[in-house]
């Protein structure tokens, strides 16, 4: 699905959040500043938009992981800095305790086994490395939570001059956030895992939230 709308990615998530996307990964990554970090993993990394941003951090060694290889081609256009690897969350071919910095934006939720990948994050994680996640989130204040609801059952119709294909994928996206977001508590999901949590930080009202736990 993701190789489908690899070309108008970007283009479209620009003018669907009015180019707020782009402050946002800015801001998840100013997030994560003022350590050092060697070794960063971008999970689910797309078209390298955040990888692009996560390069400013200075790290020895980047990592760009997706199981979309047309969304790869995309990232690899972005950053010459990195290694790409086709593979999903649920299986990642990295050692153990070998990763200082995993981040995942706007990926979490279509991760087929969160649990698995979860362990996965945990084992190629070194001990206090860091965990980020951005994804969408549902306002608690009901004037915000209705606008935004609102706003995703128009993401579709505002996609515009989309192929079929294109917007089968883009009806996914906006029902996948609403579906994550009332079934799953990533605070809890991470903190069974054996993750201690760093902070939770909310954007645009709480229509998106950046979460950060370490490895104990
Ligand atoms: C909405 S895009 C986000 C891309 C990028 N991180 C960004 O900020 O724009 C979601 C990405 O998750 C990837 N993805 C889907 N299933 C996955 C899985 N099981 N493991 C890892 N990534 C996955 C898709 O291929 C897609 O590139």
């Amino acid at each position: 699905m993701f190789d489908n709308i690899a070309d108008k990615y970007d283009a479209l998530n620009h003018r669907l959040s009015l180019g707020l996307d782009k402050k946002w990964r800015c801001k998840f990554v100013i997030n994560l500043s003022g350590k050092n970090y060697k070794t960063i993993v971008d999970l689910a990394c797309g078209t390298g938009d955040v990888l692009k941003e996560l390069e400013k951090l200075n790290a020895e060694k980047y990592y760009a992981i997706d199981p979309a290889e047309r969304m790869l081609e995309h990232a690899k256009q972005k950053c010459s800095n990195a290694d790409f690897i086709i593979s999903t969350a649920e299986d990642i071919p990295l050692p153990e305790n070998s990763v200082d910095l995993i981040t995942v934006v706007f990926g979490i939720r279509n991760f087929d086994d969160l649990s698995k990948s979860t362990e996965e994050i945990y084992r190629i994680l070194r001990k206090g490395g860091i965990i980020s996640i951005m994804e969408f989130s549902i306002p608690k204040f009901f004037i915000f939570r209705w606008g935004f609801l609102l706003y995703l059952k128009l993401l579709v119709p505002l996609s515009g001059n989309l192929l079929p294909e294109q917007k089968k994928a883009y009806k996914y996206l906006s029902e996948s956030i609403v579906k994550f977001a009332r079934s799953t508590d990533i605070k809890s999901v991470f903190e069974t895992k054996g993750f201690s949590n760093q902070g939770i930080v909310k954007l645009m009202l709480g229509s998106v939230s950046i979460y950060t736990f370490e490895k104990e």
